[in-house]
């Protein structure tokens, strides 16, 4: 099959972008898909939940990367990969990331960078995930221009506000002038206690204002304890919880989007 990139995206912090990007890819890859996920936060807490606790001591990050688009500089596309025990590879982020915004900002066709790196290797995969660090900056954009969808976890914690129409017309203004084939992949409703009212109040506004223009996946996340202490461990939910609610939702995630196709 060929290669889908999926970003997974919300400018809006603590959303648990982090966690749909490490989980679906796992449940993904237990679906023998061949997985890589990418980290493009500057605080590299992908990274870090995958067991490389100390991302700042890696040597090749996707910092190293994007620099040598911008400098033309020869740097094999693989370098700096790192293979997790569960199944899947890992391109990793640090704070390096941080200080490269202006850069990619006087570069030659800013929002292709990430593009042009990730060209050369997605052949090798199934499924790219990449995950978004909480703004709608240069970094997304060069991941929205970089995938064929966008993935958008929305917390059933607070009732969606500006922020999701801000990150719909992103990505529709990617769409428009760069990636014309991008697509919502779908908004994902996580962080959902049963016990909380306005959990189902944030359900049903999402399915109600946003249903009929963007699939909402009919997979939730459930709130649990287990996935909140999962980072520290360095392994997924299928590793520390596998028979757990958690773990449970990302598996019916990942078939709805292998269904999406
Ligand atoms: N299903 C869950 N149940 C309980 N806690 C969770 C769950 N998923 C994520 N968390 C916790 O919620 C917090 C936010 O999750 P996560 O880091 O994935 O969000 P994020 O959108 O990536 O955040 P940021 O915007 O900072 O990048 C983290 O502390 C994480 O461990
Ligand atoms: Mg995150």
């Amino acid at each position: 099959m060929t290669c889908k990139t999926i970003a997974v995206a919300n400018q809006k912090g603590g959303t648990g972008k982090t966690a749909t990007t490490l989980s679906l890819g796992i449940a993904l890859a237990k679906l023998d898909k061949r997985v890589l996920l990418v980290d493009t936060d500057p605080q590299g807490d992908l990274t870090k939940s995958l067991g490389w606790s100390n991302p700042d001591s890696l040597e090749i990050t996707v910092a190293n990367h994007i620099q040598a688009v911008i400098d033309g500089i020869d740097l094999q596309a693989r370098e700096g990969i790192l293979s997790h025990k569960e199944g899947i590879d890992l391109m990793p982020a640090n704070i390096d990331l941080a200080s490269m915004e202006m850069g990619i900002f006087m570069a030659m066709s800013r929002e292709q960078i990430l593009n042009t790196w990730l060209s050369c290797i997605k052949d090798s995969y199934d499924y790219v995930l990449i995950d978004c660090a909480p703004t709608l900056g240069i970094l997304p954009v060069n991941a929205f221009v970089a995938s064929d969808s966008v993935l958008i976890p929305v917390s059933a914690e607070f009732l969606p506000a500006s922020a999701m129409t801000e990150l719909l017309k992103t990505i529709n203004r990617v769409k428009r002038q760069i990636n014309p084939s991008l697509d919502v992949e779908g908004i994902l409703i996580t962080l959902f206690d049963t016990r909380n009212n306005l959990a189902r109040e944030v359900e049903q506004t999402i399915r109600n204002q946003y249903g009929n223009a963007y699939r909402v996946f009919d997979s939730i996340i459930p709130r649990a304890v287990s996935a909140a202490e999962t980072p520290a461990v360095g392994v997924s939910i299928f590793a520390y919880d596998k028979r757990g609610k958690v773990a449970t939702a990302f598996t019916s995630l990942a078939d709805e989007v292998v269904c999406n196709g």
